[in-house]
């Protein structure tokens, strides 16, 4: 049976500071992919307009993001990084898309909902249509496998459904266009036009949460600038978050089933695991017994060591931005011509005129 060929793709927006959540969660993993597949990473920017329509310095934050990629060791000329609007294609296969897709679906997403609040009326259209236009920033390359955090999953699961729905309705125009690939989905055999994208989501810390509440996920959104981490932190802000980070009053244990009902300490080991590329239960063998006092300042060595050489890259970078700017440029044709020989087929599938 034929298979799609394996690329992978994965997006950030270019909103507010990244943190060691989007590091950990993702652009460590796109890092590690690069060895033996085929990525391309992009900046969403239309995405970013869903959380804010009127950005201060967009062009600031797209190449804060681009920077951070390259900083964290993504090359750029061995593998796509561009910014999506510079590709029409995305928007395009959104809208198609979003003919696809169900409202029904958009309302069950757990993040439209938190995002929207109470006052969904008033929740922007694209804020509802986001995950459509998700699927499309995916599919647009037939990309097959998309490494995000954990949050992302529910996402992902809506893009195989779009990829599905569109694979059904449109079986017999794929078929007559000799467009589709032989898949099974479960037991059935479909001739799809799109893939079924594998979320790639597993790792060490697929949920790098607040240091200032346990329960809630590190996000660039919060209002305290103590529950994360930034990219750009120097080493003495690093260790006075770390050093304030809360903690209960009790010990490390030894074993890794002495962290449950201690969100607090469950991170931080966590995020220690994730950084020394050890797991979970190898911090423990250490630092069991050990109290926090001992533990965090081995945690803040290790987090500059980790993060200051990425850091100071970054400010290198975004002190020549036309360096920035030749890359995503580059990216964003490359990126085009694929995306432009998908949507020709989707077209045809279709049966648009072009
Ligand atoms: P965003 O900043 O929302 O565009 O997220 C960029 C990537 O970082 C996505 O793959 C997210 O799933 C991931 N991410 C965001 N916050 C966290 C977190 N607290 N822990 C792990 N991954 C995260
Ligand atoms: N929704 C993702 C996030 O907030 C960003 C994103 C947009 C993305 N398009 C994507 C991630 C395509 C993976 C693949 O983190």
């Amino acid at each position: 049976m034929a298979e799609f060929p394996p690329l992978v793709f994965s997006g950030v927006q270019p909103t507010g500071n990244l943190h060691l959540g989007n590091y950990l969660g993702a652009i460590r993993k796109f890092v590690a992919l690069q060895e033996k597949n085929d990525c391309i990473y992009c900046v969403v920017d239309l995405h970013s307009l869903t959380a804010q329509l009127v950005h201060d310095d967009l062009p600031g934050q797209i190449r804060s993001i681009a920077a951070a990629f390259i900083a964290s060791g993504i090359d750029p000329k061995a593998h796509i990084v561009f910014n999506q609007s510079a590709v029409p294609a995305h928007a395009e296969l959104a809208w198609i898309f979003n003919c696809v897709a169900r409202i029904g679906w958009m309302n069950r997403m757990t993040q439209f909902k938190d995002k929207a609040g109470k006052d969904r009326e008033n929740a922007s259209l694209g804020l509802l249509a986001y995950p459509s236009l998700m699927a499309a920033d995916i599919l647009a390359y037939r990309a097959t496998h998309v490494p995000v955090g954990d949050d992302q999953k529910q996402h992902l699961e809506l893009a195989r459904d779009i990829a599905m729905k569109f694979n059904l309705d449109f079986a017999e125009r794929i078929r007559a266009h000799g467009k589709g690939v032989d898949i099974t989905v479960g037991e059935e055999p479909v001739h799809a036009f799109f893939p079924m994208v594998e979320p790639l989501i597993d790792g060490p810390a697929p949920r790098v949460m607040s240091l200032r509440d346990g329960t809630k996920k590190m996000s660039k959104s919060d209002a305290s600038d103590l529950s994360r981490i930034n990219l750009m932190d120097d080493a003495e802000t690093i260790s006075r978050k770390i050093r304030k980070a809360k903690t209960d009053p009790d010990g490390l244990p030894s074993e890794v089933d002495g962290l449950k009902g201690r969100p607090e300490a469950d991170n931080l080991v966590g995020i220690y695991a994730a950084l020394a590329d050890l797991s979970k239960a190898d911090v423990l063998t250490q630092f069991g017994g050990q109290q926090f006092s001992v533990f965090k300042p081995a945690l803040v060595d290790l987090a500059v060591a980790h993060l200051a050489p990425i850091t100071d890259e970054m400010r290198r970078l975004m002190d020549d931005t036309s360096h920035i700017d030749a890359i995503l440029r580059d990216g964003g044709e490359r990126a085009g011509a694929r995306a432009d020989a998908v949507m020709k087929d989707v077209k045809d599938i279709i049966g648009f005129l072009r």
